[in-house]
């Protein structure tokens, strides 16, 4: 005995009915145009043409209608699956149409710029004047010292013959680590190099020192707190202001050039006896300014001569605080500030451009080593 056919049931295969169809497929429609990028259209393409979308259950049960019918129902759906995948096509085709578009415009490369010059930034001129300050002392036979940024207090002041109430010693001029009784400071001036090295090098000394000094002042046209300083120093028998004065005429020659007059004028530092100012002639007018109606020079302020330091010959007393008998040994010592080194020489006027970092400013002094 055959069962009879298994009868059509319109409620089973509601999905195949026309408006259904018209609906899913009008849904796929709207969400197709409504897909702003192309990962928004890929989830319309699965949510709409996959396993699990209305159209393709819909397709699934075509094989439950009676055979009659299943030819009107697959081109019914089979329109709308084509309508859902050209209208798929049209708008992935919009979407990276679009897509190109943008990138065409945000990774736009202007092939104009020029290509060969990436920017290498520059030395610092602060840099380059100090390998060429210690240079000149090199090839008199110096050598290079070195000492702590954070200065014990009795190098700084008390080993160069600074009293204990010396001005010097407050808050008010020199950066204390922590409070002012811990005997640490931020070195004021590189002098004391001189201390450390005559007690850790055998005698005698010809050193150099150059770095970097601190002091309270407001950073201005003029002042910096950090700012950097040469300390030449000559510890051996028999040296006189003669010596002095010579090593001086050959540091301003050799970083000046043209044999330019050094004259030293007396004056008062603790750690030197005696002390003096070290004056050069002006290396652009050569003193022509001093005279009456010469034009006026803008490098020494028509003064003819330009203040480059201090120097003077060791007081016995810091010889004495490092070791070293001031009965048989006699030195001499000359500092100067780096930074107004390069003021004058260069016609620098802002220290701030010193100390911005700007490649503005540093590029044209060079890079040379
Ligand atoms: N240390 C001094 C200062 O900071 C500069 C100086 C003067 C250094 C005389 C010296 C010197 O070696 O002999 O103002």
């Amino acid at each position: 005995m055959s069962a009879p056919n298994k009868s059509y049931d319109p409620v089973e295969v509601s999905s195949l009915q026309p408006d259904e169809l018209d609906q899913a497929r009008d849904e796929a429609l709207a969400a197709i145009a409504a897909a702003g990028s192309l990962e928004a259209l890929k989830e319309t393409r699965l949510a709409h043409t996959g396993d699990r979308s209305p159209l393709a259950l819909a397709n699934r049960e075509i094989g439950a209608l009676p055979p009659a019918a299943r030819a009107e129902a697959g081109k019914r759906i089979g329109a709308a699956r084509g309508a859902v995948a050209q209208a798929l096509k049209t708008r992935q085709a919009e979407l990276e149409e679009e897509r190109d578009q943008r990138v065409l415009v945000e990774e736009a490369v202007d092939v104009t710029l020029p290509w060969d010059r990436a920017p290498r930034g520059a030395r610092h001129p602060l840099t380059t004047m100090q390998e060429r300050m210690a240079d000149v002392f090199l090839s008199m036979g110096f050598e290079i010292a070195e000492g702590p940024e954070i200065e014990a207090e009795w190098f700084n002041f008390d080993a160069l013959n600074f009293k204990p109430d010396h001005p010097a010693r407050t808050m008010q001029d020199t950066f204390f680590v922590e409070s002012e009784d811990t005997g640490v400071v931020l070195r004021t001036h590189t002098s004391p190099v001189q201390a450390r090295a005559l007690l850790s090098r055998e005698l005698p000394v010809y050193v150099v020192a150059l770095g970097k000094t601190f002091r309270t002042d407001e950073l201005d046209a003029t002042h910096t707190p950090v700012f950097h300083q040469m300390e030449g120093l000559a510890v051996d028998e028999g040296l006189t202001m003669a010596d002095l004065k010579g090593a001086i005429d050959a540091f301003v020659t050799g970083l000046f050039g043209g044999h330019l007059p050094v004259r030293l004028r007396p004056s008062y530092f603790p750690f030197t006896e005696p002390s003096a100012e070290v004056d050069m002639q002006c290396f652009v007018c050569r003193g022509a300014s001093i005279e009456l109606g010469a034009e006026p020079c803008r490098t020494c302020g028509s003064e003819g001569w330009i203040e480059i330091g201090g120097c003077g010959m060791v007081n016995p007393r810091v010889l004495t605080a490092a070791g070293v008998d001031p009965e048989r040994y006699s030195g001499w010592a000359f500092g100067l500030g780096v930074e107004r080194t390069l003021m004058f020489r260069h016609g620098v006027k802002d220290m701030h451009d010193m100390v911005e970092g700007d490649i503005r400013f540093t590029l044209p002094f060079g890079m040379e080593i």
